[in-house]
C-alpha cells in the first residue's frame, strides 16, 4: 500500500510511525510533514485539492489519511472522492460537528445527546437574557474553527457578556465569532474518546486523558495539548458502555438520518459530572497528543482499519494490553508566540520510549526546534505508572535551548 498522509504535527508523525512498522506498507508520503517526517516517507508540499489528488492518481496512493481539521472543513474529502480516491476522513458537511459548534450543539439537541444547556445566537441581547438565566460561570464559544482558543470560562456574567460582544463584534475572533455559543460550565474531568467510524459502525479506541493547560496541576494558558495517556483508568466499563449507547450510536445515526454519514475519527471530549457524561464537544480527527499514546497501543494493521475504514467496510481492531503515556516538549515562548530555531540534541533512546516529531525542521542530519509543540516522549508499559517513568526516562534525553515539559502527565491516576 502506499499511504498519504496530510498535516504536519506530531500526531501526523505518529501515524506514519505506526504504518511504517506494517508489512502492507509500501511507501508513505506526507503533505506537507515535518522535518522528521522526511525520515520516515517522502515530504510533498501542494496546498490545492485537485492538485493533491493529481498526485495521488500519479503515484498510485492506495489511502488518504487526513490529521487535521482544516482541510476536512475545506472539503478534502469531497474533492478526493470525486477522483474515486481512498480516504479516511469525513466529508465537509459530516466535519460540521468540529468546524461549526451551533450546528454540533443544534445536533446533540435534536438527538437527545447530553450537553451542557445553552443557547445558540448572533443577537446579544438574546444571549444577554440568556446569561442573566445561568449561574455564575458561564462558558462563551465562537462558533467557528479558532485553532482551539475561540472558548472563554467566563467568571461572572459581567465577563461573559464582554466576551460575547467581544465575538459577535468580530473583534475578538473575526468571521468564526459573528455567532455564538453560551453554555453552563460543567464542573468535573475531561475524557477523550475516539470511533473510528466507516458512515454506520465504529470501533472504540483506548480512552485517553489530555492535559490542556501549560503548567503543572492544570495552572497557566490554555494549550493544544502537553500530554496524553491511554487508556485511562477513570474511564469504567459503565462509562464507557454509556458513551457509546448515548452519544456514540445516536451521533451516527443522526449523521445518516441527515445524510451526512460519519467516516473518519469520531473524538467525543467529554466531561464527567457525578459519573455521568456530558458531550464538550466532538472533533472530527484524532486528537493530539491523544494520537501519540493511542498509536502505539495499536495491535495489527492500521492501514488496513483505516483503508477498510475508508470504504464502508470496517473491521474489528486488535489492541495491546499496555499503557502509553505521551509528554510534550514545547518550546521557550509557546504558546505565546513563535520562538527562534534551536538544535535539537538526543541521547540513546531507552527501551520502551520512542519520540513522535512535530514542530521541527532539519537541515542535513540535525533537527531544529521551529514549532510550539517540538515533539513528544512517548513511553510503553505494562502499567501506567511504568509508561509514565519510560516517557520521563527519554524527556531526559532530549536536550534543546528554552524546552519546557509538563512533569504530572497522568497525575488524575497516579496520585
Ligand atoms: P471545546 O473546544 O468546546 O472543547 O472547549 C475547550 C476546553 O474548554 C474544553 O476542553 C474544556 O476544558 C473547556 N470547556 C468547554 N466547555 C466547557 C463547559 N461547558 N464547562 C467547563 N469547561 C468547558
Ligand atoms: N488534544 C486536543 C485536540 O487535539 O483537540
Amino acid at each position: 500500500m502506499n499511504i498519504l498522509i496530510i498535516g504536519s504535527g506530531g500526531r501526523e508523525y505518529s501515524i506514519g510511525q505506526k504504518l511504517k512498522s506494517e508489512n502492507k506498507v509500501n511507501k508513505i508520503y506526507f503533505s506537507p510533514g515535518n522535518g522528521a517526517t522526511a525520515r520516515l516517507g517522502e515530504n510533498i508540499d501542494i496546498c490545492d485539492f485537485d492538485k493533491l489528488a493529481n498526485f495521488a492518481i500519479q503515484n498510485t496512493i492506495d489511502l488518504t489519511i487526513v490529521g487535521p481539521e482544516a482541510p476536512l472543513s475545506a472539503g478534502i474529502v469531497d474533492i478526493f472522492k470525486k477522483y474515486n480516491l481512498a480516504i479516511f476522513g469525513p466529508t465537509k458537511a459530516a466535519a460540521r460537528l468540529e468546524s461549526s459548534k451551533a450546528y454540533m450543539k443544534d445536533f446533540l439537541a435534536k438527538n437527545n445527546i447530553l450537553t451542557a444547556k445553552y443557547i445558540n445566537s448572533d443577537n446579544y441581547e438574546e444571549i444577554s437574557d440568556f446569561i442573566d438565566t445561568m449561574s455564575e460561570r458561564v462558558v462563551v464559544k465562537a462558533d467557528g474553527l479558532c485553532a482551539g482558543k475561540g472558548v472563554i470560562i467566563a467568571n461572572n456574567h459581567k465577563e461573559a457578556k464582554k466576551a460575547a460582544q467581544d465575538m459577535l463584534s468580530g473583534s475578538s475572533f473575526g468571521d468564526a465569532g459573528k455567532r455564538v455559543v453560551v453554555e453552563e460550565y460543567l464542573d468535573g474531568f475531561e475524557l477523550s474518546f475516539f470511533a473510528i467510524c466507516d458512515g454506520e459502525n465504529y470501533v472504540l479506541l483506548p480512552v485517553a486523558q489530555d492535559h490542556k493547560r501549560l503548567l503543572d496541576n492544570d495552572e497557566g494558558p490554555n494549550t493544544g495539548g502537553m500530554g496524553a495517556y491511554a487508556p485511562s483508568p477513570l474511564a469504567t466499563k459503565e462509562l464507557i458502555k454509556q458513551v457509546e449507547d448515548d452519544v456514540i450510536k445516536p451521533t451516527l445515526k443522526g449523521m445518516k438520518q441527515d445524510g451526512n454519514e460519519f467516516c473518519g475519527v469520531l473524538f467525543v471530549g467529554i466531561m464527567v459530572v457525578n459519573n455521568t457524561p456530558y458531550v464538550l464537544e466532538f472533533n472530527v480527527r484524532f486528537g493530539d497528543p491523544e494520537c501519540e499514546a493511542i498509536m502505539p497501543l495499536i495491535d495489527g494493521n492500521l492501514s488496513e482499519i483505516l483503508y477498510n475504514a475508508s470504504i464502508g467496510k470496517l473491521e474489528d481492531i486488535k489492541l495491546e494490553d499496555k499503557f502509553a503515556v505521551a509528554v510534550v516538549i514545547s518550546s521557550k515562548n509557546y504558546p505565546y508566540s513563535s520562538s527562534k530555531p534551536e538544535l535539537i540534541h538526543i541521547e540513546t533512546i531507552p527501551h520502551n520510549s520512542h519520540i513522535a516529531y512535530a514542530g521541527v525542521s532539519a537541515i542535513s542530519s540535525d533537527l531544529y526546534a521551529d514549532g510550539g509543540r517540538v515533539l513528544v516522549c512517548v513511553g510503553v508499559g505494562d502499567t501506567i505508572n511504568k509508561a509514565r517513568d519510560k516517557a520521563y526516562e527519554l524527556c531526559k534525553k532530549v536536550k534543546f535551548k528554552g524546552m519546557h515539559y509538563r512533569k504530572d502527565i497522568a497525575y488524575q491516576v497516579l496520585k
